[in-house]
């Protein structure tokens, strides 16, 4: 593998121990996948954040990279934590997750990362332009990235975007590379897609349909007349759940799909497809027990912040109610006073984190969320039955 001048000297440790341990990450991340060179880069999210994912052993490893002067060159930004990093007292977090989590914290400012825990860098200044090469970890955001904004960037573990953050590097293999972004399967949409919910399940679909495969194709959606960003980042973190991928064009919405041509191996996805996939998510027994409801998976944009604002003006929420968004989003919401009336009517801001990274097990019988990422892993990790209902609907169910 080529290496600049540099690169080199990173590896050979001129550029201090941290950078070295960095270099030699990517170095063999780039001979295993056989890249001919590193591509520089100009924006990392990293993930492995929650104490909960990392447990001790993770956060040695970043105390150790901290201590070995380690510094991000590029604009680094991190996924979820385990809990609110202000306001973790009111989510009922136990004070000794609460100081493990801000050691994680601590480790990862002392490096020079924007401390902002988010799986949506984009919406608030983490936006990498189309083209630009990138080493972002979160699996929803890596699909939005590849494929709503036309950045590159693999699918990147927690120690490789950590890595590439200290270096300014990533080794150009898999979606770095133009032969790699290619469609193989053509997918007609003849479904009703009315909001985030229905973006969700379709995810699902198409996921399950391609995960099936023997060989992992890139979709190519055609039928989809307008999707909006909140439907977008809904389908991408269902579509990187269900399916395992980082990418997929959809015709006259996403930028690279007026490069090809339609693949001519069709799948067609119909309403019942879309219908069955609700229902295999709508694993509820009984309309009673819905006891925690959550709504920011992917974390919130301040339109839907607006729109939950809306909907419980001058009303009382009788269960646990959890808002997930970013820091910044959360302060265009209280200068908006979306944040007032949301907190006035029982809810709660559950910022810097989410349902499912945070440490919740146990707490909660059923879930009510319309995002069908949540409901795979709420169940898969948690143990919580899960509704999964439409944006308003979730809403109405906190009421009820
Ligand atoms: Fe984000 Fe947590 Fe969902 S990290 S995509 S809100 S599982």
């Amino acid at each position: 593998m080529y290496l600049t001048q540099e690169e080199r000297q990173m590896l050979s440790g001129e550029r201090g121990r941290a950078t070295r341990k960095a270099m030699e990450i990517l170095a063999a991340l780039g001979t295993i996948y056989e890249a001919e060179r590193m591509v520089p880069v100009t924006s990392v999210q990293i993930a492995g954040v929650s104490f909960d994912n990392l447990g001790e052993a993770g956060l040695e490893f970043l105390s150790e990279m901290a201590d070995g002067g380690g510094q991000a060159r590029v604009l680094t930004t991190l996924n979820p934590a385990g809990m609110d990093i202000e306001n973790w007292r009111a989510l009922g977090i136990d004070p000794d997750f609460a100081r493990d989590q801000e050691r994680v914290i601590e480790a990862y400012a002392r490096m020079g990362v924007v401390t902002t825990c988010s799986c949506t860098p984009y919406l608030f200044g983490n936006l990498p332009h189309f083209g630009e090469h990138i080493a972002w970890a979160e699996s929803s955001a890596v699909c939005y990235a590849n494929s709503v904004l036309g950045a590159r960037t693999n699918r990147e573990g927690g120690p490789s975007a950590l890595a590439a953050a200290l270096t300014g590097r990533t080794p150009a293999y898999g979606l770095h590379l133009d032969e790699n972004r290619r469609p193989s399967l053509t997918v007609r949409v003849e479904a009703k897609l009315t909001d985030t919910r229905d973006f969700g399940a379709l995810g699902v679909v198409v996921g399950r349909a391609i995960e099936s495969r023997q060989v992992k194709a890139i979709p190519y959606l055609r039928g989809i007349l307008t999707a909006t960003v909140d439907q977008l980042k809904s389908f991408c973190a269902s579509i990187a759940t269900y399916g395992g991928l980082a990418m997929f064009h959809m015709e006259g919405i996403t930028p690279e799909s007026a490069q090809f041509a339609p693949p001519d191996e069709t799948l067609v996805i119909e309403q019942a497809d879309l219908d069955e996939a609700i229902c295999s998510l709508d694993v509820f027994s009984s309309d009673d027990e819905v006891d925690f409801v959550s709504l920011g998976c992917p974390h919130l944009s301040i339109h839907e912040i607006q729109r939950i604002a809306e909907l419980l003006q001058g009303k009382q929420v009788c269960k646990t109610f959890w808002i997930t968004t970013s820091r910044p989003v959360k302060r265009i919401a209280d200068q908006m006073g979306y944040t007032a009336v949301i907190e006035a009517a029982g809810a709660t801001f559950a910022v810097d984190t989410c349902c499912v990274v945070a440490p919740i097990k146990g707490r909660f019988k059923a879930l009510a969320t319309d995002s069908a990422k949540a409901c795979y892993y709420a169940g898969a990790k948690n143990g919580f039955e899960t509704r999964f209902l439409p944006f308003d609907e979730v809403v109405e169910e906190a009421l009820k």
